[in-house]
């Protein structure tokens, strides 16, 4: 096994909240997400002795969901939706901005390992059609000039904290509603924000 100690108290800690093993393997694989950024050969080996299936088994889960990479992805993850709602709110429009931006096709990451783009289904924000994520923080009421924008501050700043709040104020339009409390907290890596995987950060 090559995970280290800490990780691996970390993954039997969660594997004891379930009846069985095989229960934890979805967040076992968001582990490992967080650990490299990406569903390792590596780990698909030690999930699969911690336990009990087969690495078959492991890299089918991890393979049906998108949200699970089988790469590397770049600093920045760029998804942008292409659902209906987006659709009809021409987030073509802004895709092909992103397009034009990156050099990017679907799914690809640039040599300098800035941006990943990829196109998704419903991010759960068609009341502010069309949306964005940056690190699965998401961004709604875009349009192909405030799309440059975006893109020009994360260059200029490459923050190492975003936030969909900010990101919102900054560059969002029409919002699906009004939160009413201000988050500062958001993804520190190309994967989501969650508290017990230490993927989540303060912005300053
Ligand atoms: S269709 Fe784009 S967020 Fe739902």
């Amino acid at each position: 096994m090559s995970w280290d100690k800490k990780l691996i108290n970390q993954a039997n800690k969660i594997i004891k909240q379930y009846p069985q093993k095989r229960s934890a393997l979805g967040p076992l694989l968001h582990l490992a997400q967080s650990k490299d950024g990406y569903i390792s050969d590596d780990s698909i080996e030690v999930i699969s002795e911690l336990i009990g299936i087969t690495e078959v088994q492991v890299k089918s889960v991890s393979t049906f969901y998108s949200m699970y990479k089988q790469e590397p992805t770049g600093k920045y993850l760029i998804s942008v939706c292409k659902s209906i709602s987006c659709e009809i709110s021409n987030s073509s429009d802004v895709i092909k901005k992103v397009q034009e931006i990156t050099g990017l096709n679907n799914n690809e990451t640039d040599e300098e390992g800035i941006f990943t783009f990829e196109k998704v289904e419903c991010i759960g924000a068609c009341g502010g059609a069309p949306a964005i994520q940056i690190n699965y923080e998401t961004v709604e009421g875009m349009t192909p000039e405030s799309t440059e924008s975006l893109f020009n501050w994360l260059k200029e700043n490459q923050p190492k904290v975003i936030v969909a709040d900010i990101l919102q104020e900054k560059f969002g339009g029409t919002r699906s509603f009004e939160w009413g409390i201000k988050d500062n907290s958001g993804t520190i890596a190309s994967v989501p924000g969650f508290q017990n995987f230490n993927t989540v950060g303060e912005s300053k």
